[in-house]
């Protein structure tokens, strides 16, 4: 699904990314991690076509994403839905309208919204607070609408720079939990972590970033530094 060849990353002199070399399948469960600075954001973001490469590949189901023209880069975000730590939901809208409001953008119907929204809120088990704003929900809700409407224009990738980094520890499983729900329900999911506790629960593939090189990859790996 997607291949990095030989990626190169620089910022004037930071070499964000040295040479990744990387496949991920449709329906895998990644934890990239690695230390603050490491260049898991850099990688995230590179997929979403947010930053330029400054050598190698990237393909997307076989399609190098650096030729791919500006207007048609929605196309390919529409493929991947993204979560960041910083939440950012519209603070004067509900639940129900957080999700409703990325469908509105992406041009789909108001009765295929008015039928969608309340499926991908229970989806994330969130029904019952459809109507709270996020000043009434908690961190890790909040969250959780955040994941609703990275999924509302369903992706087939989901892509989460360090979801859980202004969570406590309950709502960080919450959302973890959420994460491998989507993922055992045909998503691919790639989440970047700096936290080790949260990659020892998850038991999948980990590949781990220092210095903007892929040091090791593991199976059923474990945070190891
Ligand atoms: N926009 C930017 N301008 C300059 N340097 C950057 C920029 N973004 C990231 N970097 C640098 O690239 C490296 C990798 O950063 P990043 O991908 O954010 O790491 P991580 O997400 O693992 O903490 C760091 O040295 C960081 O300072
Ligand atoms: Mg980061």
């Amino acid at each position: 699904m997607i291949k990095f060849q030989n990626v190169k990353k620089r910022y004037n002199d930071v070499h964000a990314l040295e040479d990744v070399n990387l496949e991920i399948r449709q329906g895998e469960f990644i934890s990239l991690v690695g230390m603050s600075g490491a260049g898991k954001s850099t990688l995230l973001k590179l997929i979403i076509g947010e930053e330029k490469i400054d050598g190698g590949r990237i393909l997307i189901d076989d399609i190098d994403i650096s030729k791919i023209g500006k207007g048609d880069l929605p196309y390919l975000r529409r493929k991947i839905g993204m979560v960041f730590q910083d939440i950012k939901l519209l603070p004067k809208r509900t639940a129900f309208e957080n999700v409703a409001f990325a469908m509105e953008v992406c041009g789909h119907k108001k009765e295929k919204i008015a039928g969608d929204v309340p499926k991908i809120l229970d989806l994330v088990g969130l029904l019952h607070k459809r109507d709270h704003f996020p000043h009434q929900m908690s961190g890790g809700e909040k969250q959780r609408v955040a994941i609703a409407r990275a999924l509302a224009h369903r992706p087939v990738l989901l892509l989460a720079d360090e979801p859980t980094g202004n969570l406590d520890e309950i709502n960080s499983d919450e959302v973890l939990d959420l994460l491998l729900k989507i993922n055992q329900l045909g998503t691919t999911v790639m989440l970047a972590t700096h936290a080790a506790d949260l990659v020892n629960k998850v038991k999948k593939r980990v590949i781990t970033l220092e210095g903007g090189k892929i040091t090791k990859e593991q199976k059923e790996g474990k945070y190891q530094l």
